[in-house]
C-alpha cells in the first residue's frame, strides 16, 4: 500500500479515543524498529523526519526506505510526516519528495529560533494548507512556542518569557479558523531533548489544563504534543553505566500523555526516548565486547532497544490493535475530502 495522509490516522484515532506516537527517524534501523513494533502491536504509525534528518539521510534514501516499509508491511498504515518545517518552501520540497503530511511551524521564524507573531504564523501556515490540501497532504500547525519553562530549551525561552509563549486557547481557536490545519501543536511547557524538567513535573510547569481548555474550544481539531519523551530513568542509567554522562532529569509522564489523549491529543511526538535506547544499547556492546567491530553487532541490539520503546508507547497511547481497522486512503483519494 502507498503511504497514507496523516489525517486518515488522526481521524481514526479521534473516532476511537486513542493517540498515535509520531516517531522521528534518520536511518534504516530506526524505520525498521518502528515497523517491527507496529507489526507486533498491530499499530498504525506516523514516521517523521526533521530538517536535520532530511539533510543527514537525504530525501531519496528516506523516501525509498519508507516505500520499503510499506511494501514489506502492507497491512500497517504509515504516514510520512515532515517535523518542524521552518518555511513553506521546506514543506513544498517535502511534499515533492513524497511526504504525506507536513508541519509548518510558523510559531518561529524561518531561522527556527526566534518567535514570530500571530499574523506571520497564520500567513505561512495558510499558504502551506492551500497547497498541501490541493494535493491531499495533511498539515500540522503550531500555536504558542515550544520551550522549557524551567530551562529555556526549544525556542530558547527562559522563565517568565517562556510562560508568555504558552498556547493561548482563544488564539488557538482563531488559528484553526484562519488556517484550516488538520492538526494543531500546542505549547504547554514541554521542550525537546533529554532535559525537560528538573523534578517530576507538576501542573505549574506542564500545563495539561491548557489542553483541556483548547479541546473544549476545538473539539474537532487533532491536538499534538511535542517534546513528549518520558526520559525513562532506566535508559539514562544504561547510558551512564557504560561510560555516558547524562544528568538526572524528568520528561513527560506517560499518565499525563494519557490524560491528554482523553482530551483531544491525537499525535504525540517522541524522539529522545528512542535516541536514549539506541545509545545505551550501543554503549553496552562497546563496553562489554570491545573486540567487536561489525556494525551489525551493535546496530541490531540498538534496533531492538528502540523497538521496545516503540512497543511500549504504542501500547500506552492506545494505537495498538488498530492498524487492521483503518481503511487505507491515498493522498490522491484525500483530495476530494479537502475539496468538500
Ligand atoms: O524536533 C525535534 C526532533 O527531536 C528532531 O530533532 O532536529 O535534531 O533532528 P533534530
Ligand atoms: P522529544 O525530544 O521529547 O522526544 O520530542 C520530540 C519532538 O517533539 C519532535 O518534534
Ligand atoms: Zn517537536
Amino acid at each position: 500500500m502507498p503511504l497514507v495522509p496523516m489525517r486518515v490516522l488522526l481521524d481514526h484515532a479521534a473516532e476511537n479515543g486513542y493517540g498515535v506516537a509520531a516517531l522521528n527517524v534518520n536511518d534504516m534501523e530506526q524505520i525498521q524498529a518502528i515497523m517491527a513494533a507496529a507489526v507486533e502491536t498491530d499499530s498504525p504509525v506516523i514516521i517523521q523526519a526533521s530538517r536535520g534528518a532530511r539533510s543527514y539521510s537525504q530525501d531519496a534514501y528516506l523516501r525509498n526506505l519508507m516505500l520499503a516499509a510499506v511494501e514489506l508491511h502492507p497491512n500497517i498504515p504509515v504516514a510520512m510526516h515532515l517535523d518542524h518545517g521552518n518555511a513553506p518552501s521546506t514543506c513544498y520540497s517535502a511534499i515533492s519528495q513524497g511526504f504525506t503530511s507536513v508541519m509548518m511551524d510558523g510559531s518561529l521564524h524561518e531561522d527556527g529560533k526566534s518567535t514570530s507573531d500571530y499574523a506571520y504564523n497564520v500567513k505561512v501556515t495558510r499558504d502551506v494548507v492551500h497547497v498541501a490540501h490541493a494535493l491531499g497532504v495533511s498539515v500540522e500547525g503550531e500555536i504558542g512556542a515550544l520551550g522549557g519553562i524551567e530551562d529555556g530549551h526549544g525556542a530558547g525561552l527562559t522563565g517568565e518569557e517562556a510562560l508568555k509563549h504558552l498556547a493561548d486557547p482563544a488564539q488557538a481557536e482563531q488559528f484553526v479558523k484562519d488556517t484550516n490545519v488538520d492538526a494543531l501543536a500546542v505549547a504547554i511547557g514541554t521542550s525537546h531533548g533529554a532535559y525537560k524538567f528538573t523534578k517530576p513535573p507538576t501542573g505549574d510547569v506542564l500545563k495539561m489544563d491548557l489542553i483541556e481548555e483548547i479541546h473544549k474550544r476545538l473539539p474537532n481539531t487533532h491536538l499534538v504534543m511535542h517534546g513528549s519523551s518520558s526520559v525513562p530513568q532506566e535508559l539514562r542509567e544504561i547510558i551512564n553505566k557504560y561510560g555516558g554522562n547524562l544528568k538526572p532529569s524528568w520528561g513527560v509522564p506517560i499518565e499525563q500523555i494519557q490524560r491528554g489523549i482523553k482530551h483531544g491529543v491525537r499525535k504525540i511526538n517522541v524522539d529522545t526516548d528512542n535516541r536514549l535506547a539506541i545509545t545505551g544499547a550501543i554503549r553496552k556492546v562497546f563496553a562489554e565486547t570491545p573486540e567487536k567491530f561489525d556494525p551489525r553487532d551493535y546496530l541490531k541490539p540498538a534496533r531492538e532497544a528502540m523497538k521496545k520503546v516503540c512497543v511500549a508507547r504504542m501500547t500506552a497511547f492506545g494505537q495498538a490493535g488498530n492498524a487492521g481497522k483503518i481503511k487505507q486512503i491515498t493522498c490522491r483519494e484525500m483530495i476530494s475530502f479537502y475539496l468538500k
